[in-house]
């Protein structure tokens, strides 16, 4: 059993702090058959690109460069670290993956989703999601938390004005119309825990059903 499960939402959405208390809800009912990860994953050639993709100073980047370059960096995490762990059957819990691309390069900057879907499928060679999960907020409020996180480091699409956050996430909600058996809404407005437990809960089901 393989289970293929990736986490998308605008900036702010919680992604990685429900991640996070998924993994411990795993790990208490002694689940360890799982990996978390986020593109680029600690893969070395994948963080190498990404510093250049959030460089503050790589103002002139085109857009079907700053594409291109995610689809590479999404392949090499893909290769590394998401296939070899779907081959030992294992649950794959991963931080974005090509929906991002498909939202952030392809509705917001305006390359278009087929565009990017094709150079995506060159990428990743149809290793889909079973299931993703897609925390959906108004981006007022996820701009608001990521303010207050004075922990958190500002990277290039924060900078983005409130418009282009907007377009990310009618885009996702866009996408959830065109993939509706793969893309669960989740409200991201409530807290952390409610989320998690919710997710988990689905998690759990889709386990069992892929062991029966
Ligand atoms: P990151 O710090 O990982 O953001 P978050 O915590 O919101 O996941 O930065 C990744 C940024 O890159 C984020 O703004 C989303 C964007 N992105 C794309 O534009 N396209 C992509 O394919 C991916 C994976 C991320």
């Amino acid at each position: 059993m393989s289970l293929f499960i990736t986490f998308e939402g605008g900036e702010g959405s919680g992604k990685s702090s429900v991640i996070k208390v998924i993994e411990e809800k795993l790990r208490e009912i002694n689940f360890n058959n799982y990996i978390t990860t986020r593109e680029p994953g600690g893969i070395k050639i994948s963080e190498d690109i990404r510093d250049i993709l959030l460089d503050k100073n790589n103002t002139t980047m085109d857009e079907r460069t700053e594409a291109l370059l995610f689809a590479a960096s999404r392949r090499q995490h893909l290769a590394e670290k998401v296939i070899p762990a779907l081959k030992m059957g294992k649950v794959v819990l991963c931080d974005r993956f090509v929906d991002s691309s498909l939202v952030y390069q392809g509705i917001a900057r305006g390359i278009g989703i087929d565009a990017v879907m094709n150079i995506n499928s060159f990428a990743i060679d149809e290793y889909m999601p079973d299931v993703t999960f897609l925390l959906d907020l108004d981006p007022e409020i996820g701009l608001m938390r990521i303010n207050k996180n004075k922990d958190r480091e500002v990277n290039r699409l924060d900078l983005e004005k409130i418009e282009f956050h907007q377009k990310i996430r009618e885009g996702y909600l866009f996408l959830m119309n065109k993939f509706p058996s793969r893309i669960i809404k989740i409200d991201a407005s409530k807290d952390i825990e409610s989320i998690a437990s919710q997710i988990f809960n689905i998690i759990i089901k889709r386990i069992n059903s892929e062991k029966s």
